[in-house]
């Protein structure tokens, strides 16, 4: 599958089949992610991987009670690292969440063109994810991704215009 058509044809999965992702499939998704930009290539993030069933259980109820993360045979969360961050994007914030972000985002994309689904999990109580998972206090869980096999063809959701997206010279 080319770029273009992984991320034309990529969609939140919220059903997945009860089939484990391979090793080497697993280990090619998260290279994607090792390999995605980051400022001043600091790469200020780390990916806890989760496939025992219990923790899954209990990361869903975490994520505001979203259960259907748990049914996937993996559970990826993305951390970012604030002291190894880039500290002043822009004059005024650290790329912790950035580089993070674009690093979840490869491996989403990535994820799709191994016929494999994710669905980005923003909806979730930090403090209860830390717990569960060890994770220190100068870390900050920026997003989830369940990890396996879709069981549900979902349409295209709705996007806005390009046009609407998208200014020239001035911002209007
Ligand atoms: C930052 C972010 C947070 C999201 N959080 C959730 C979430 O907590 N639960 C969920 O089911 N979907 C979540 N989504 C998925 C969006 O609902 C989905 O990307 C959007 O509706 C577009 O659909 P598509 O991904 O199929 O193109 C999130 C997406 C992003 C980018």
């Amino acid at each position: 599958m080319d770029l273009m058509e992984a991320i034309k044809t990529r969609r939140s999965i919220r059903r997945y089949k009860a089939l484990q992702v391979p090793e080497n499939l697993l280990r090619e998704v998260l290279n994607a992610a090792r390999l995605a930009p980051s400022a001043d290539n600091s790469q200020p993030w780390k990916i806890v991987v989760v496939r025992d069933e219990q923790l899954k259980a209990k990361l869903g109820t975490a994520c505001n009670g979203q259960k259907f993360i748990a049914q996937a045979p993996i559970l990826l969360v993305a951390c970012g690292i604030p002291e190894e961050a880039f500290q002043t994007v822009g004059g005024y914030m650290s790329s912790h969440v950035i580089d993070a972000s674009i690093a979840l985002d490869h491996l989403t994309l990535a994820a799709h063109a191994f016929g494999l689904g994710t669905c980005w999990i923003a909806a979730f109580k930090e403090d209860k994810v830390r717990a569960l998972l060890g994770i220190p206090e100068d870390v900050r869980v920026v997003a989830l991704t369940p990890l396996g096999y879709p069981d549900e063809s979902p349409e295209r959701t709705p996007r806005k215009n390009l046009e609407d997206l998208t200014v020239f010279d001035k911002y209007q």
